[in-house]
C-alpha cells in the first residue's frame, strides 16, 4: 500500500467533464504563494469510476490526501466515503474529501465561503432578520444551511417549481417556507437579503422584473452566480439603490478550509487572488 507522500501532499478536484473547474487556479496560486512542494491537479472521474477512485483514495494508492468533488459527484460520494460530517449531511452535497485514520471524510465548504464572503465584502450583513433565496436546487440548501446557523429568523425559499422549496421547508425546519415564483414581490417586501442561487440571467436569459425597492432599508442582494461579476440581478438590485455582493468571494473562500487540511496553512483571499481569477475570466 503506498502512502501519499507529506512532504509533497497531492490534492485533487475530481468532476466530469472537469476542464471548467477554476479550484486548480485558486490552490495553485496558494501553493505557489506558501512555497509548498504540493500540487493540486484535476482529473476527470466518470460516475462508473468513482466508487474505485475513492478506494484508492481510502488505501492511499492514489497517493492523494484529499480534495475537491464538483458536479456530478457531489451527491453520490456521500454513499462511497466512510465519514459525512454534518454539514455534508444537511446539504445533502460534499465538495471536499480528505483522509483521517485510514477513513475517507467528506465535507461541504459552500455554506462557509458564502458566510465569509459576506462577512468581508458586508459585515454585520447578518443583523439582518429575513432572506429570501430565489432557487431551490443544491446551492440553494447550502445558503439555507449558512442562513440558519447565522441566526436568520425567516427564509423564503421562491422556486419556479413550488414542490422542490416543500422539500427544502421540510428538511431545514419551521424557520424556512416554499413560495412559487408568482409570489416573489410579496416575499421581498421588508426583507433584508435577497440571494439568486438560479442561473436566470446568465447568457443573456430574461430575468424576472423584481422591484427592489420594497426590500428593508439597508438590504443586501448577492448572487451566486460570478460570470459575469456584475449578473443582471445584481446589476437591477444596484439600479434601485440596494447594496450588492457579487459570487466569486464564495468561491474563493469555500476553497479556504479544503487547503488548510490538505497543506496545514490557511490561506488568505487577497485581492491579488481575486484579481487572478477575474483576468482568467475575461481572457
Ligand atoms: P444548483 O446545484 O446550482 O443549485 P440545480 O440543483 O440544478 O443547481 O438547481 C437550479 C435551480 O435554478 C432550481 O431552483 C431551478 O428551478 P426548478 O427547481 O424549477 O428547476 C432554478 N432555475 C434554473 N433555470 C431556471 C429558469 N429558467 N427559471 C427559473 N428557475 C430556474
Amino acid at each position: 500500500m503506498a502512502e501519499p507522500d507529506s512532504h509533497r501532499p497531492r490534492a485533487f478536484v475530481i468532476g466530469h467533464p472537469i476542464g471548467h473547474s477554476r479550484s486548480p487556479l485558486i490552490h495553485g496560486y496558494w501553493l505557489r504563494q506558501a512555497g509548498i512542494e504540493g500540487s493540486y491537479e484535476a482529473i476527470d472521474v466518470a460516475p462508473d469510476d468513482l466508487p474505485a477512485f475513492i478506494s484508492a483514495l481510502r488505501d492511499g494508492s492514489s497517493g492523494f490526501c484529499g480534495g475537491n468533488v464538483t458536479i456530478p459527484h457531489k451527491e453520490a460520494v456521500l454513499d462511497l466515503v466512510d465519514d459525512v460530517d454534518e454539514t455534508a449531511r444537511r446539504i445533502g452535497a460534499a465538495n471536499t474529501l480528505w483522509c483521517e485514520d485510514g477513513r475517507v471524510k467528506a465535507g461541504n465548504t459552500d455554506s462557509y465561503g458564502f458566510t465569509a464572503n459576506l462577512d468581508v465584502q458586508a459585515p454585520g450583513w447578518d443583523r439582518g432578520k429575513s432572506a429570501v433565496i430565489l432557487g431551490a436546487g443544491g446551492a440553494s440548501r447550502a445558503v439555507i444551511h449558512a442562513l440558519l446557523a447565522r441566526g436568520l429568523e425567516t427564509i423564503q425559499v421562491v422556486n419556479r417549481t413550488e414542490a422542490r422549496a416543500r422539500i427544502l421547508a421540510e428538511v431545514f425546519g419551521p424557520r424556512v417556507t416554499a413560495h412559487r415564483s408568482e409570489q416573489l414581490s410579496n416575499c421581498i417586501q421588508g426583507a433584508d437579503l435577497f440571494v439568486n442561487t438560479t442561473s436566470l440571467g446568465m447568457g443573456g436569459s430574461e430575468i424576472p422584473d423584481i422591484d427592489f425597492t420594497v426590500m428593508a432599508d439597508n438590504a443586501l442582494v448577492t448572487d451566486i452566480v460570478y460570470i459575469p461579476l456584475e449578473t443582471p440581478m445584481l446589476a437591477l438590485a444596484r439600479q434601485h439603490g440596494l447594496r450588492t455582493v457579487d459570487g466569486l468571494g464564495m468561491l474563493l473562500h469555500q476553497a479556504v478550509p479544503g487547503f488548510a487540511r490538505w497543506f496545514g496553512l490557511t490561506p488568505e483571499v487577497s485581492p491579488e487572488l481575486r484579481q487572478m481569477i477575474v483576468a482568467d475570466m475575461e481572457s
